[in-house]
């Protein structure tokens, strides 16, 4: 008890109803939503959260209108464009994950040059996924766990080596998922990762999630019990599991690290 996560995941959702609820087209909800994301990733920075990671588009969001669609790719070429500068001097490190292929080449080119330009920062690591789907990472990483070991065959296979190749090698699994807007599902996010997190559904629709909002999930979180499949009694009373634990998360960091 008492934790502060080191990895929060963010489904930043409810831009469209945020819109109809101020009588607006949900074009401004989403540009109110990019604002917002600016305004939450300062915030995870001053709190000294390790690892942001925010669900931007999803590999299913190319089914809505083509005017729609277009707008989101404007907002996210114009993110990288007014944000990158500001994130290099506040020691932020972009990473994209998603299946950027589907983007325009100037849009790929600057997600390139943001992820170069932010390289060597060492405070908050953001990470979008942008046309991301965790069922497409996960195919993704068993593809190229294939290709890394074609003499083995799956049998040989076991989750930590799997793991290696899903996009998010670098970072450890969120402790924490919010979703705003009120809906509480996944909406195939980070399946995988997504195992052991702790979810937290809230109605505020992503505008309006401040830096309040943000301090009552953590609140919430705090006071979550993560108990990895043992008692509340083994949790609360035998502490030798938890060297354990610390030992295979330290080979496990040095596995996605790919120290041997
Ligand atoms: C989230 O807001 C933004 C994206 C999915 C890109 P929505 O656009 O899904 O907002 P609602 O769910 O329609 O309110
Ligand atoms: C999830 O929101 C994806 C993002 C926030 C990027 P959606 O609005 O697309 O989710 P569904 O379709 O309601 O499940
Ligand atoms: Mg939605």
């Amino acid at each position: 008890m008492n934790q502060t996560p080191q990895h929060i995941a963010i489904i930043m959702d409810g831009n469209g109803r945020w819109a109809k609820k101020h009588l607006m087209p949900r074009t401004v909800g989403h540009v109110r939503g990019a604002a917002n994301v600016r305004h939450i990733v300062k915030a995870c920075n001053d709190t000294g959260i390790r690892y942001l990671t925010l669900f931007a588009f999803s590999s299913e969001n190319w089914r809505r209108p083509a005017d729609e669609v277009s707008a989101l790719m404007g907002l996210f070429l114009q993110y990288l464009e007014n944000e990158v500068a500001e994130m290099k001097a506040a020691g932020i490190r972009l990473r994209v994950i998603g299946d950027r292929s589907a983007f325009a080449p100037l849009l790929q080119s600057r997600i390139d040059q943001a992820e170069l330009d932010t390289a060597y920062n060492t405070r908050l690591n953001l990470t979008i996924a942008a046309n991301y789907g965790g069922q497409w990472d996960v195919l993704n990483a068993m593809r190229a766990w294939q290709l890394a070991h074609p003499h083995q065959t799956l049998q040989d296979m076991d989750a930590a080596a799997l793991a290696v190749h899903l996009s998010t090698p670098e970072l450890p699994d969120p402790e924490l998922l919010i979703r705003t807007g009120g809906e509480s599902r996944i909406s195939n996010f980070l399946l995988w990762q997504t195992a052991y997190t702790e979810l937290y559904f809230t109605d505020v629709h992503w505008p309006d999630f401040d830096a309040a909002a943000l301090k009552s999930s953590l609140y919430w979180y705090a006071q979550r019990v993560r108990r990895f499949g043992r008692t509340d009694e083994q949790v609360h009373t035998t502490p030798e599991w938890q060297a354990d634990e610390t030992a295979t998360a330290l080979l496990d960091l040095a596995a996605r690290l790919k120290i041997s």
